[in-house]
Formats: structure tokens, sequence, C-alpha cells
């Protein structure tokens, strides 16, 4: 007797249903993503029970022909793609012609819809063995209404797995930040137990996006993020969005969103490029926060990866993980107190003398002359201001008997630098300086470090790296696969100080290494930088154990507190953080200062009110 036979569609379904529908958030985003396939302008989310009850949700996008509607239920029915090659370059969120089928094999599932040019909507449901749909007219405007109820009823040993009402409402809600995240033209509202939690209107120019990235993400994280607006006009790639301070990182990695094309993706070399980029200004184990938008040739970019479409493959990972890399390390490197009204004391740093001579400089005390910094150009004229404005100069042991007394006259105003001129030092740890818009604190051992680590950065960069040859050569034990990377990244090797030779099948000869790892686990290095170089085309860790021994000496380097400074040698440590890089964080992602404004602290004061 045959013992095989074929499933009912129902079944087949449900088994399908396993890898897209996981909880009512999986119902939520693949409905919306129909809505928005369908050129919706205006989404309503409407939930009970967290959507395990019922998920209704209606758009007033194209809508579905009377005899499309019992196609759209079936398994493997699509108006998205039609040939493989469609595939290859697919710019719609679905394409496999599943969502619904498999959505309505695990609960009851209602879809009312209407044409442009209909003269009244109809409406199918499903339920039963072979889903087999019954049609039937409706009432219903322009657009579509899926009603979804009993997430589940069919499958008690799905429905189990499901969390608490509130977890599966925060997934849920994610969902939905998500979408509306990814498509600012679109008006989204999403209701819960018939209360409204998000109402977002379309947001066309920047102001209002910025809106909506407040009332999703949270407005601290606009108030705290940079803008990037990035081009690579050569090979087509853009990357737009905002990217939060260093300072406001995150304890977990749960503000990170990232639009490849307008799909919300999660994917280790994004994240791998963009932790990358934060290296040097995090708190260990600290994670960053952002909403980014990559633009790129669909056709570069596989979305069939996945059946939730949550992972993509990028046909050129490498010039991506690089652009991603390169766009955001280069905003956060200039960060520093408003960079824009400095030009020139950059220029002076830039034209500074010699390497060893700036080596000398990390470590020679602050309260020496400072000569070779050029910086020193910019206090003399303070020096003189100084005398002619009605300042009281202070005793350079920080706090004097009578306070200084300041007071810019508003054409003096236009002058101050954006960290403004010291006054004073409190307890030998911060710096308070006037600017232009109240009072500046600056923590005075992690601005100074910050400052050394740059320059010793800089410094080796311009020297280039220096090998030394190992006495014994080592000898490490590879795959053929990372034997064989090792060599096509031979040149890369040398410019990081590496000398390898290959001795075998499965083995590469350490010989040489940079001077700095000389004392590292070299063998170890080896292993992750070609487990890097393999996955993502490049790596950065040989740069980072450099950087962090530079990081080392700058913070033994930098003006320890309880010192005492003069005004002088304050002025010239603010004037150095406006020319550096990053000066906003120390290495370990502190603030180096803050602003407290006359509006802040009048308040504090209760002046005026
Ligand atoms: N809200 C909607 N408005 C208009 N048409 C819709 C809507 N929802 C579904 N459809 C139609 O029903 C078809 C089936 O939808 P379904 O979500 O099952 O598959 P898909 O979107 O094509 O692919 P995927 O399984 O990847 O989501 C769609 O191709 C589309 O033509
Ligand atoms: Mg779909």
């Amino acid at each position: 007797m045959s013992q095989i036979h074929l499933l009912s569609p129902r079944l087949a379904n449900q088994i399908a249903a396993g890898e897209v529908v996981e909880r009512p958030a999986s119902v939520v985003k693949e409905l919306l993503e129909n809505s928005l396939d369908a050129g919706a302008t205006r989404l309503e989310v409407d939930v009970e029970q967290a959507g395990i009850k019922l998920i209704r949700i209606r758009d007033d996008g194209d809508g579905i022909e009377k005899d499309d509607l019992p196609l759209a239920l079936s398994r493997h029915a699509t108006s998205k793609i039609y040939e493989l090659e469609d595939l290859e370059a697919v710019a719609s969120l679905g394409f496999r012609g599943e969502a619904l089928a498999s959505i309505s094999s695990v609960s009851r599932l209602t879809l009312t819809s209407r044409r442009i040019c209909s003269e009244h909507a109809w409406q199918v449901q499903t339920e039963g063995r072979d889903m087999s749909a019954q049609l039937s007219p409706a009432a219903h405007p322009q657009g579509t209404t899926v009603e979804m109820r009993d997430l589940f009823f069919n499958t008690p040993a799905r429905r189990k797995f499901l969390k608490t009402e509130n977890t599966e409402f925060k997934h849920l809600e994610e969902v939905v930040k998500r979408l509306a995240l990814s498509r600012f033209d679109v008006a989204f509202q999403l209701k819960h137990n018939g209360r409204v939690i998000h109402q977002l209107k379309p947001a066309s120019v920047k102001a209002e996006q910025e809106r909506r990235v407040a009332a999703v993400c949270g407005p601290a994280f606009v108030d705290q993020s940079l803008h990037v607006d990035m081009n690579a006009e050569a090979s087509g790639l853009s990357l737009r969005g905002w990217i939060g301070l260093p300072t406001f990182s995150r304890s977990q990695a749960d503000l990170q969103y990232f639009f490849v094309n307008g799909r919300m993706i999660r994917d280790k070399l994004v994240t791998h490029a963009v932790r990358q980029a934060y290296a040097d200004v995090l708190f260990h184990g600290r994670h960053p926060a952002y909403v980014l938008y990559l633009e790129l040739d669909p056709a570069l970019v596989d979305v069939n990866v996945h059946p939730t479409k949550h992972e993509v493959r990028f046909r050129e990972g490498r010039l991506v993980h690089d652009f991603i890399f390169r766009s955001i390390h280069r905003v956060i490197g200039e960060i520093r107190p408003d960079a824009s009204n400095v030009p020139a004391l950059q220029e002076l740093t830039a034209v500074e003398a010699t390497t060893e001579q700036k080596f000398d400089q990390q470590y020679m005390p602050l309260h020496q002359p400072r000569e070779i910094s050029g910086v020193n150009e910019q206090i003399a004229p303070y020096g003189q201001l100084h005398q002619n404005r009605s300042f009281s100069q202070p005793s350079s042991s920080g706090f004097s008997a009578s306070p200084p007394v300041v007071s810019f006259e508003s054409d003096e105003m236009a002058e101050v630098p954006p960290l403004g001129y010291a006054v004073a030092q409190l307890h030998g740890i911060y710096v308070l300086s006037q600017n232009k818009e109240g009072l500046v604190l600056v923590d005075m051992h992690a601005a100074h470090e910050r400052i050394v680590y740059e320059r010793l950065k800089l410094a080796c960069e311009a020297e280039g790296v220096r090998s030394q040859p190992l006495l014994v050569p080592v000898s490490v034990a590879l795959s053929v696969r990372e034997a064989d990377a090792a060599e096509e990244f031979d040149e890369l090797f040398e410019k990081l100080g590496f000398e390898l030779a290959r001795m075998g099948e499965e083995t590469i000869v350490i010989r040489q290494v940079p001077v700095t790892l000389a004392k590292a686990n070299v063998e170890q290095l080896l292993r992750d930088v070609l487990s890097d170089m393999m996955m993502f085309g490049s790596s950065r860790r040989l740069e980072e154990h450099m950087n962090e021994l530079l990081a080392t000496m700058a913070c033994h380097g930098a003006v320890r507190a309880n010192r005492q400074l003069t005004l002088p040698e304050m002025n010239s440590l603010l004037r150095d953080m406006e020319a550096t890089e990053r000066s906003g964080q120390c290495n370990h992602g502190r603030p180096t200062w803050t602003q407290l404004s006359m509006g802040e602290l009048d308040k504090l004061f209760m002046r005026g009110q």
C-alpha cells in the first residue's frame, strides 16, 4: 500500500507559516508591507490583546481585483514578480507570494478590497481544511482591509510560544516603528484596545522627518545625533540618516535601524562596519544608536536570503562595508566644539613641525610654554585681549580670592571661540570657561587625553608602521582557505607591517611584525585578522590594537587631576580641543565638556520668572 500522499493545502501552508508567522508582530509586518507595496499613503493598524485576538489593517492603496481575491490567499501567488530576472532587481517589499496564505492558514482571515475602477468592494473569508475562499460583495472605499482574528487558534502548540500581552505588543509596536521610519511619506496610526498609541503624519521636509524620528526613537536621540548625508557617485551608493553621538550610547543594541533600499534589515556586515566606525569613541560594551538609510542599485543586493527578508546579501560586500565605515567615521571625526568656527586653528595644527617634536610634546607638562603646538599664536592675542577687557587676573592656582570678573562687550562676542575663555579651575579637575552661550565645564584630564591620543595616532600614521623581525619566526597552522586568504592579502599585511610566508598547504610563517605589536599574541591576531578579511574584505583589528596601546600611552601622558593650570594653559587646552577630531569624548567615550547656557543658569536661580 502506498505510504506517500500529498499534504492538504492548509497543512502545507501551516508548515510554511512556521517560517513567516512567528507572532502577531510578524503578521503586522507582512500586512503593512503589502499595503506599502500597493502604494498606500495612509495606514491604520487596529489591534486587540496585542494582536492575538485581532489585527485589522486598513489602507488606501490600489486594491485587489475581485477575481484575484481568492488567489491572493493561495500559496505561490503574487502580482510582484513574473520571472527569475524580476527577483534579481526586486523593488517591492514582498515577492514570495506566501504571506497571506501562511497567515490565513493559522487564523481566521477576512480580506476586503476595492479597486479604484470597481463599483463596490468584494470580500473573501477563509476557514476550513481546504482553504476554499468564499466571495461576497461588501462596502469599502478604495483600498484594502485585512482582518485577522484568533491567531494560532488551530495550532495550539504555536500559541503556547506566545509571550505576555505586554511583550507581544512591544514586538508589534516595534514593527510599526520600523516601517514608519522606512516611509516618511506615509501616515501611520496604531491603536491598541481602542487607544491611539501612535499617530504619525506624513513628513516631507527634514524638520518633520526629525519630528517623526523623535516620536519613534525618543526626542533625546534626535537632540544628540549627527546628520549623515554621504554619496559615492562612482559606485552609486548613498547613506543618509542620523547617528547618535558617542555619548548617547546604549546598554543594548535596541536603537539601531538600518534600511537598505527602504527595507529594514539586520546584517552582520553592516553592524560590523558601524561598530568599527565607533571603535575609538564608545565606552566598552556600549552600543551606538542610529537610523540609517543605504540606497544602492537593487541589482547589487540579494533580498531573497531568508523568509522574513531580515537579512540581505550584498554582491559587493567589501565596497559596501568600506563605504558605511568611512561615511560614519568621517561624521564622528568631525565632532568638536563647533568645528566650522576654527579653520585657522586646524590649519595651524596641521603644519606642526616633525613627528619627534609632536611626540615630545605629548609628555611635555602643560605648564611649559607650548611653542610647537602653533596654538600658542592664538593665545598671544588672547593675552592682549585679556588686558583690554575688564578681566581681573586670577591667581594661577585656579581659584583666586577674588574671583575673576569677565564680561564681553557685544562686539567682542563675535570673536569668542566656541569653548570661550577660561575663568577658573575647580578642585584641580574641571576647567570653567565663559563663552557666548554661558558657562562651559571641561573635564581637563579627559579632554587632554583625547588630544594626546589623536596626536599620537597622527604621528604614527605619518611615520608609517615600523616593522621588526621576529627572533624566532612563528609558524601558524591554518585551514587551506585561511592560508589562501593570507596570500591573497599579502600586500595589505605588508602595509600593516607584517611579513608572512606560505610554508605549506596549511602553514603560514610570520617573520616580521609591527614594532608596536611585538609583545602581542601575533598568532591570535593573525587568525582574527584573517577571519575579518575573509568575511568583510577588510580588518581594522591591527589598527585597533595599536590604537589601544596609544590610548594607554595617552591616558598616562595626559594631565592628571589635581594639577593646577594657569589661565593661558587652560586656554591653550580649550583651543586644542577646538582643533582636535572627536574631542567631544575621551578615549573611553566619556564626554569631555558640557555647556550650561545662561538660560539654564537663569532657570536654576529662577531669574526673570
Ligand atoms: N493591501 C493590499 N493591497 C493590494 N494588494 C494586496 C494587498 N495585500 C496583498 N495584496 C495582493 O495579494 C498578493 C499576495 O500577497 P502576499 O503577501 O501573500 O504575497 P506577496 O506580497 O506577493 O509576497 P510575500 O509573501 O513576499 O509577502 C500580493 O502579491 C498582492 O497582489
Ligand atoms: Mg506580502
